[in-house]
């Protein structure tokens, strides 16, 4: 990768289809392969990113949010100090930084009114963050939320995961579309199928045309992946000879991160 490129990637499809899997693969694939910095980012209200991760955290912007719109409710600001700088501040305080890569948890905020309030500021926030490290990478849900609409990324991907079934195909069509709705501007958009049969791909290939995307490839059913899941075992201890390792880190060779 050349230097001083801000890399975004966010990973999308389907609940349960592997983007928290195909996340945190991507984060093992990219530990130790010289990269400079990388901030994960877990966009879900439902977050077991950490746990897949094996990296405990106590405090999540979700409740960051929740207490400081208590705060603003309650006319505890002080007038001088505005929403976004202060919500910087605790996206800071939440932010965990580890030897390896550093990990944001958004969790969840209390109520729809607060989501509304602290959504836009929190996107920016997470924006300007994203700035200081070469690789951001977001395990995030269907929705889109948390993604900046600006445009003025050096590049910005978006993964989308699908299993082999008709929802997860739907899925990804939604996605896509609604990524044009909203005008994010992704330079490349992927097609990845988790826990595809190997004689599976040419229907990725076909459905990833139909709908105007990359096919990325395929990642097969890993008995590794499923008995760390089962014995919570952190998927960064999986043996490098697993295949879904394997063909994670071939994709993330394919698209040019390492
Ligand atoms: N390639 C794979 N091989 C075996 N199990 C997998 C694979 N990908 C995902 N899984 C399992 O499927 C379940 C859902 O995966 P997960 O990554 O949590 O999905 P999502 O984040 O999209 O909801 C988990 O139990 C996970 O361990
Ligand atoms: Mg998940």
């Amino acid at each position: 990768m050349q230097a001083g490129n801000k890399l975004v990637i966010a990973v999308s499809g389907k609940g349960g289809v592997g983007k928290t899997t195909t996340t945190a693969l991507m984060v093992k694939a990219l530990l130790g392969s010289g990269l400079r910095s990388m901030l994960v980012v877990d966009a879900n209200p439902d977050s077991n990113l950490p746990e897949v991760l094996g990296v405990k955290v106590e405090k999540t912007v979700g409740d960051v949010t929740s207490e400081l719109k208590k705060a603003i409710d309650r006319g505890e600001l002080p007038p001088t100090v505005s929403k976004r700088d202060m919500l910087e501040f605790k996206v800071f305080e939440v932010l965990k930084e580890l030897p390896e890569f550093d990990l944001l948890v958004m969790g969840r905020t209390e109520g729809e009114g607060c989501y509304c309030m602290v959504n836009d500021v929190l996107t920016e926030v997470v924006d300007t963050l994203s700035k200081n490290y070469a690789i951001t990478l977001m395990d995030m849900e269907a929705g889109l939320e948390h993604l900046s609409r600006r445009t003025d990324r050096d590049v910005d991907y978006m993964l989308i995961v699908t299993d082999l079934s008709r929802m997860g195909f739907l899925t990804a069509a939604r996605i896509k579309k609604l990524a044009e709705e909203v005008h994010i501007n992704f330079k490349r958009v992927f097609l990845l199928g988790n826990r595809f049969p190997a004689d599976k791909e040419a229907i990725l290939n076909s459905y990833a045309k139909e709908i105007g995307v990359e096919p990325l490839g395929i990642v097969p059913y890993d008995d590794n992946v499923a008995r760390f899941n089962l014995e919570g075992i952190p998927l960064l201890k999986l043996p490098d000879n697993s295949p879904a390792l394997i063909a994670i880190k071939g994709f993330v060779k394919k698209i040019g991160l390492i």
